[in-house]
């Protein structure tokens, strides 16, 4: 029995996740899976109902789950950061999803922004440090509200923290040789033995403690990984790079801020926020991993019944594949590159003028039609 716990949260948010929880149940019953679900229900309504954001009581139920399915949260009643802090932070910190996996792959069929690149030019994954730098909350304010204010926000990085990403990254990499080599090695690269790459993504010039910290790591971890090429980019050029030409990236890691801000311009390389999917995993399993979609809770188009579910259904599928249900997984997946494959029904994001329930349905007729 595979424990699930939902949190719909807010905008969009349910939207999408009551169209994958259909997906759910009906990859479920086909390859014979049992689960519960457990609903939390937390986001901007309960908070300016009640004053709560994440009662110790919803973290104890989510951390007997096997797993987390979230659709966004962020409200525009609420102040920013409280419920992203409180929420969704808090439940990454908690559980030690130290990484946050990010693939960035433009399906067939999609029109991707950039002009002559294709789905063979548009295959990387991201992954993200997610339990450090910026993020951990650590700072504060000096004569806060006077012309003197000072502001420090401190970015927090440890050798440990590090080094585990790092390792996930050239483990990643070394799974992703099983779909081949990776395209982008030179002959001279592949004459020497090596299959796939991991490029660093820092600022080494600038934030000589931190990010030396992260090259002395990456070198150290990388000696390890002999048939793994080791590539560095500062995350400026990283960003010109991904545009330019996107098909020199196998495997990214990188820092929790840039990993959160290449991760928009990925998703856009791939077609959109409607499309990109992450997790927030815990590699050792102590604890549940969180899938959820890279998009927020969209309040321009919440309540409209257009938002794209693709990402959440996506997700979806990499929850699958944490489980190791890698059938189910590639029932979901197959069954949405099918859906790229045709012109309709595609929400408006992707120029079409179908319903976020239209094009969940859509994606239950592929995958009942391919069993
Ligand atoms: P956003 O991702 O919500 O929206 C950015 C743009 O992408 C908007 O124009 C939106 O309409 C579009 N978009 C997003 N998801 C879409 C979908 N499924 N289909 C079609 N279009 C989609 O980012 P934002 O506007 O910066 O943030 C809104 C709120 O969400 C903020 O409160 C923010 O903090 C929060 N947020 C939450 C998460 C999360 O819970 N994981 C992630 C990002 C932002
Ligand atoms: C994301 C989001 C979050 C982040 C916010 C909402 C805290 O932007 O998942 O990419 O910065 O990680
Ligand atoms: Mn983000």
């Amino acid at each position: 029995m595979i424990r699930i716990g939902v949190i719909a949260g807010d905008g969009v948010g349910p939207e999408v996740i009551n169209v994958s929880l259909d997906v759910l149940a009906q990859v479920a019953r086909l390859e014979g899976l049992e689960y519960s679900l457990h609903p939390v229900d937390i986001g901007g309504e309960r908070y300016l109902k009640t004053g709560e954001v994440l009662p110790d009581s919803a973290v104890r139920d989510l951390r007997g789950m096997d797993v987390i399915l979230l659709g966004a949260v962020g409200h525009p009643g609420v102040p920013p950061g409280v419920l992203e802090q409180g929420i969704l932070l808090k439940l990454r910190f908690d559980f030690q999803q130290y990484i946050n996996l990010r693939p960035v792959r433009l399906f067939p069929g999609i029109e991707g922004p950039l002009r002559g690149k294709g789905p063979d030019d548009v295959d990387m994954i991201v992954v993200r440090e997610n339990n450090e730098d910026l993020y951990v909350g650590a700072g504060g304010f000096l004569r806060k509200g006077t012309p003197e204010e000072v502001a420090i926000q401190t970015s927090m990085n440890t050798r440990a923290g590090v080094e585990r990403t790092l390792r996930y990254a050239f483990d990643l990499a070394r799974r992703r040789a099983s779909e081949g080599p990776f395209r982008g090695l030179s002959e001279s690269d592949r004459g020497r033995g090596l299959v796939r790459q991991v490029t660093m993504v820092a600022k080494t010039n600038v934030l000589t403690f931190a990010h030396d910290l992260w090259m002395r790591a990456f070198d150290d971890v990388g000696r390890e990984y002999p048939d793994i090429k080791s590539d560095y980019q500062h995350v400026d050029a990283c960003c010109m790079r991904m545009v330019v030409a996107p098909e020199r990236f196998d495997v990214i890691v990188t820092t929790n801020m840039f990993g959160d801000i290449i991760t928009d311009l990925g998703a856009v390389l791939q077609g959109g926020m409607g499309l990109a999917a992450s997790g927030n995993i815990n590699p050792e399993r102590a604890f549940p991993s969180m899938f959820e979609p890279v998009h927020g809770s969209a309040p321009d188009i919440a309540g409209k019944g257009v938002a794209n579910p693709l990402a959440a259904i996506l997700s979806l599928a990499m929850m699958f594949d944490h489980l190791g249900h890698t059938g189910a997984a590639g029932r979901v997946r197959a069954a949405v590159a099918g859906l790229l494959r045709q012109p309709t029904p595609r929400t408006p994001d992707l120029g079409g003028r179908a319903t976020t329930i239209e094009v969940g349905q859509a994606v239950q007729s592929l995958i009942a039609s391919s069993s």
